[in-house]
């Protein structure tokens, strides 16, 4: 059956992946596009990464915007909307407070009224933080009353892009339950490439750990030997995520997409390192040490690692029960998670060294 989705974030690395999926598996996908006149270079894209580019059409709006900045013709159109894709973002370091409230909060919120107000599945992605209850709970949030949480000192803690993101969900799922709307979460860990190509964009926290190695700037191991950055490959996380969309358990419910044999940073690094005939780097360096470094600007940019990125190294493991149990149901494998980041270093190397991938 083929169903009509709106997708936001479509032109980001998860979202071309997402709509490249949808699309193979014949459903129409309408992409909420900053640049509609960049439609063909998506479309091209969609093609290359497996997609039918037939299927896809740009929706010309911005998350920051009211009512997304929707023309009324296309507001018509989204009427007809089964599903809700939200993964728009702004995914970086360093950003105002003011501005990632605007888009990742405000946005978020915008997108699921319309979803809400048109009756169609919502189905949006978090992040991992969010199933790391000793982390919530270290930097003053409590799941069970989120509205008693001093979001500022949230944002001074893991930084604007990580305190949006978890003020977009709460905020996501007030609105959802106060408008009676039906929605999935979905929670992935940092995404690694895809498991076959190693296919990913420049800017994915990723690429930017496997640049600094080919570079010789990372001379040692963040944390200690039982840290570890969890991760999900992007083409299983796409599977998850449109499984989710089209089943009736998942209404309400939360997945947490993150590969628990994803290995300790060290041996990441090993990984990455090894196809590339490089040496990974042994030591290691306290995180306290690394981000009190890393808060002095020279170093930060000579080593080209923000301190926001460190939080995501972490010695905390997930339960990922629920997860796989709901992968096997819906007979999605999950990929050798080393293979996949032996691909994701060789496509790094070729093309995201000198140029954007
Ligand atoms: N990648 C990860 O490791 C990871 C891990 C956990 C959660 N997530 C979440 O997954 C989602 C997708 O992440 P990603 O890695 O695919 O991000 P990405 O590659 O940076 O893509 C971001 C997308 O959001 C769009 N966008 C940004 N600002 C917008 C605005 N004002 N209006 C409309 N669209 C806007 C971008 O469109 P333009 O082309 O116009 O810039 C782009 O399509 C995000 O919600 C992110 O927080 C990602």
């Amino acid at each position: 059956m083929s169903v009509e989705c709106f997708v936001t974030g479509g032109t980001g690395f998860i979202g071309q992946h997402l709509v490249a999926y949808l699309s193979a598996k014949g459903h129409t996908i309408r992409v909420l596009m900053r640049r509609p006149e960049r439609l063909a270079a998506l479309r091209e894209q969609i093609n290359n990464l497996g997609g039918c580019a037939s299927r896809v059409f740009a929706v010309a709006g911005d998350l920051e915007r009211d009512n997304l900045g929707l023309s009324l013709a296309d507001r018509e159109v989204l009427r007809h909307v089964g599903v809700v894709f939200h993964l728009g973002a702004h995914f970086a370091w360093g950003l105002s407070v003011e501005h990632s409230r605007a888009v990742n909060v405000e946005g978020a919120k915008r997108v699921a009224l319309l979803a809400a107000e048109q009756k169609s599945r919502l189905v949006m992605l978090g992040g991992y933080m969010l199933k790391n209850q000793e982390h919530l709970q270290r930097i003053g949030i409590d799941p069970r009353c989120p509205e008693l949480t001093n979001w500022l000192t949230v944002y001074q803690h893991v930084g604007a892009y990580e305190g949006s993101k978890l003020e977009a969900h709460f905020a996501v799922l007030e609105l959802m339950s106060a408008k009676g709307g039906e929605m999935t979460i979905v929670h992935p860990a940092t995404v690694c490439g895809h498991s076959r190509t190693g296919h990913i964009l420049d800017g994915q926290p990723l690429v930017e750990l496997i640049r600094n190695l080919v570079q010789g700037k990372l001379t040692a191991v963040p944390g200690t030997a039982e840290h570890w950055l969890p991760l999900v490959t992007v083409d299983h996380l796409v599977e998850l995520v449109a499984a989710c969309a089209f089943d009736p358990a998942m209404g309400r419910q939360e997945l947490l997409a993150l590969d628990d044999q994803t290995p300790h940073l060290q041996e990441l690094l090993v990984q990455v390192a090894q196809p590339l005939g490089l040496k990974a780097p042994k030591h290691h360096i306290p995180l306290r040490l690394l981000k009190l470094l890393l808060s002095i600007p020279p170093i930060a940019r000579f080593f080209n690692t923000d301190a926001e990125a460190l939080d995501f190294i972490q010695t905390t493991r997930f339960d990922t029960a629920a997860a796989e149990q709901f992968a096997n149901r819906h007979g999605i494998a999950k990929p050798d998670i080393r293979q996949s980041l032996q691909h994701t270093a060789r496509f790094v190397n070729s093309y995201c060294m000198a140029k954007a991938c």
